[in-house]
């Protein structure tokens, strides 16, 4: 069977990650892995690694290396081979790429792509001043201006919408900077591998994905139904 599809998204706070991801988890039916959304789980669920993720994510830091790596990195290799996934929010700084590579080449695989998202920050503090995210099934939401997010719920699973506390101005600010100064190192990382693809993600949802699908369907994968 032919091996499924690895890829990972990148970019700012907001720029579309986890919308993308899940609209190409659903087409392509592949795994979807979200560092964020991993630690928002633990999070709502009370367990000791939830808490301690929340000092870093609510302050708008990176969750430390050593708490972060091994376990996104563990879900990766229990992907079967002829599966694939789509890693959302993961590598966020050099360290966690050249770990990530490591595991992969210890069983001879690769990325098949890295798609850079990128957005303005004006654009990306619009986004997120009215985003919403489901309780239950973390998809992301707009809520627009004039509508009552209390009276909206999830459309995919009908679940509860609320903003993340990481959202709020000071952390958000924070965000970008780790973003600018930590993570953005790692585009030079994956373009010296050639597997780096970069993307405005100032368009439609739509448009971005015909973009990463345009960009995808160029690697030898297809669809699986
Ligand atoms: P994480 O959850 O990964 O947050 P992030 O990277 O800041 O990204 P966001 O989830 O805010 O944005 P997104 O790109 O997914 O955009 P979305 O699709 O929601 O990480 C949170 C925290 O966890 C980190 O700060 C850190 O503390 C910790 N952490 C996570 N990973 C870590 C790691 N590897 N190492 C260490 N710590 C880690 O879209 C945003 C909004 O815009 C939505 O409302 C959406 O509906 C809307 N939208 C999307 N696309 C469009 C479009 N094309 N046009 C108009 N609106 C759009
Ligand atoms: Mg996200």
């Amino acid at each position: 069977m032919a091996q499924g599809l690895r890829l990972v998204l990148f970019g700012p706070p907001g720029a579309g990650k986890g919308t993308q991801a899940q609209l190409l988890r659903d087409r392509l039916k592949i795994t979807h892995i979200s560092s964020g959304d991993l630690f928002r789980h633990h999070l709502g669920q009370g367990t000791p690694l939830g808490l301690r993720a929340k000092e870093y994510m609510n302050r708008g830091e990176l969750v430390p290396d050593e708490v972060t790596i091994d376990i996104i990195l563990d879900k990766v290799m229990s992907i079967p081979d002829d599966d694939g996934f789509i890693l959302d929010g993961f590598p966020r700084n050099p360290n966690q790429a050249q770990e990530l590579e490591k595991v992969l080449a210890a069983e001879s695989r690769n990325l098949d792509k890295v798609v850079h998202i990128d957005i303005s920050e004006p654009e990306l503090a619009r986004r997120i001043g009215s985003r919403y995210i489901c309780r239950a099934c973390q998809s992301p939401h707009t809520v627009g201006e004039g509508e009552d997010a209390n009276a909206k719920r999830c459309d995919q699973c009908g679940g509860e919408l609320y903003q993340r506390e990481d959202d709020a101005p000071a952390a958000l600010k924070k965000r970008i900077q780790v973003y600018n100064e930590e993570t953005m190192p790692v585009l030079g990382f994956y373009r010296e591998r050639g597997v780096l693809v970069e993307i405005s993600g100032e368009n439609t949802v739509d448009e971005v994905n015909k973009q990463i699908m345009a960009v995808l369907n160029a690697c030898t994968h297809s669809e699986k139904t």
